[in-house]
């Protein structure tokens, strides 16, 4: 219990170290806090939360910041952490690609100018960003399914096109693969030096950017792999549910969700406002306005610490970035209290939890194959997979984010399997749904496979519906 104590309380000076480090580094980007209303300034001084498993606090700058994920803040990582009659026998990793361009541009302003080629000696550093180019120009398209084949295996525009990954974003992840490997591959030997092609299995959607962030953590994790041993899969569905798409329910509940979005954002006058005096400064209709998504950009230039821009009407501000940020936070607020999204990602999310967790029963019954499974994906892959596992108060996946699974034997009884989920290096085994009570009842800080399984299988219906059996049962019912 002590050296549970002593624990927190190490995470929880990380988080703020992370803080002020990042607060410093960005300080002309924040406004000078106004004394007078003295909410920001007591905000900063507060314990900081856990930022994967309590919800997000009311400031959406310190928000904004864990969403940028900026290189070179010491991050924590619980990842492998097991008593030591504990093997590890396979890990499952779910990845949301590095930081990119923005995906839309907000009309009649200039973008954000950021140079998307890798240059070693430009910030942000990596040691490996040299050998990475260059291995990556090794590389040939026998290693890619169609149309993986055809995409550009490391950003490489002057002028970031749209949706690029961006230096920042391999690095995140030559980061991500760097850790993962000093405790999966040196620490507990999770792959022999002569790891063979079917150990592993990649997996990425068809978008340049997820592909180079596969990569890039791949490269931190097996440096100079051989390029033989490696075959990216396609997978076309951003819930990676190929095969198992079509589930009417699901989008049923996407759609009342929506809805919900919809209404919540009417009720917001503040949040009107702000979008009218932007929409009147970069002089375009509201409504095109909205259509462009500015906080997809915004997000950009305050990641890259590039002033918002201007027009000769005036400029975007600060003020405006948080209006819109802070809705975002009652957005998410709301979201967990109403479930329609709950009833989404349970259905959303099965596919890739059915897949995950086969594997680890493989796995558990003594296979070889497959015990690295890389995932790289989205924010709305991950999003669902972090509600259904229960985990609502997890944030919104930043650039970067990981959600891992191990799987460990125990070597005194051989038989059992246990399972850690982690997410952003924070352990979350006991906050998901399917282990939360195991918790209560047990010293050992894992959670049995057989939880996960019967959760995957046929819980995650049972939550849904009270009803369904099984996945198809659940997508097919009548309407909700
Ligand atoms: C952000 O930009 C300002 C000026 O534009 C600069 O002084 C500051 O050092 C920059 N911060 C970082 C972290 O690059
Ligand atoms: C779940 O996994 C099993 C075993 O791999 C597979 O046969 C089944 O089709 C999967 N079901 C869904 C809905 O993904």
């Amino acid at each position: 219990m002590l050296f549970r104590n002593r624990f927190l309380l190490l995470l929880a000076l990380a988080a703020l170290l992370a803080f002020l480090s990042l607060s410093i580094q960005f300080f002309h980007l924040i406004p000078v806090p106004a004394t007078k209303n003295g909410a920001s300034s007591k905000s900063r001084k507060r314990i900081l939360p856990d930022p994967a498993t309590e919800p997000p606090v009311t400031d959406p700058i310190y928000e904004a910041l864990l969403y940028c994920n900026i290189p070179s803040v010491a991050e924590r990582n619980m990842e492998g952490h097991a008593p030591h009659h504990f093997k590890l026998i396979s890990v499952h990793v779910l990845i949301r690609h590095g930081d990119r361009y923005p995906l839309y541009a907000i009309p009649k302003t200039k973008r954000p100018e950021i140079d998307c080629t890798l240059v070693a000696n430009r910030k942000p550093y990596h040691p490996k960003l040299e050998a990475f180019i260059s291995h990556m120009s090794k590389g040939s398209g026998a290693s890619f399914e169609s149309p993986l084949n055809s995409l550009p295996r490391h950003p490489n525009h002057p002028v970031c096109e749209m949706g690029e990954l961006t230096q920042t974003g391999v690095v995140q992840h030559l980061q991500n693969g760097q850790l993962l490997r000093d405790i999966y591959i040196k620490k507990h030997k999770l792959l022999p030096n002569d790891w063979f092609a079917d150990q592993l299995y990649l997996e990425t959607t068809g978008k340049s950017r997820t592909l180079q962030s596969g990569l890039a953590l791949l490269y931190g994790f097996l440096p100079d792999f051989d390029w033989k041993k490696i075959y990216f899969r396609h997978q076309p569905s951003a819930l990676f549910c190929s095969g198992n798409c079509y589930c009417p329910l699901r989008n049923q509940y996407l759609e009342k969700e929506q809805r919900r979005q919809y209404l919540l954002r009417l009720q917001n006058s503040q949040l009107e406002r702000t979008y009218e005096e932007m929409a009147r400064i970069v002089d375009i209709p509201n409504k095109q306005l909205r259509a462009a998504n500015p906080i997809d950009s915004l997000l950009c230039y305050f990641c890259h610490n590039i002033s918002f821009p201007c027009t000769r009407s005036g400029c975007i501000d600060m003020g405006h970035f948080k209006v819109i940020k802070m809705h975002q936070i009652e957005d998410e607020k709301e979201r967990r209290e109403k479930k329609l999204y709950l009833g989404y990602s349970l259905l959303g999310a099965h596919p890739i939890l059915n897949q995950t967790v086969s594997r680890m029963q493989r796995a558990a019954k003594g296979r070889e194959d497959e015990i690295f499974t890389l995932y790289s994906a989205h924010d709305v892959t991950l999003s669902p997979v972090l509600s259904a596992l229960g985990l609502s108060e997890a944030r919104f996946p930043r650039f970067a984010a990981r959600l891992i699974f191990e799987l460990w034997q125990d070597r005194e009884k051989p038989s059992e399997h246990s399972v850690r989920v982690l997410y952003n290096g924070v352990d979350v085994t006991f906050h998901t749904s399917f282990c939360q009570d195991h918790h209560r009842r047990s010293p050992k800080p894992m959670c049995p496979l057989e939880n996960l399984v019967r959760f995957v299988k046929r819980d995650m219906f049972v939550a849904l519906d009270g009803t369904s059996s099984s996945y198809y049962d659940a997508c097919h019912r009548e309407g909700i």
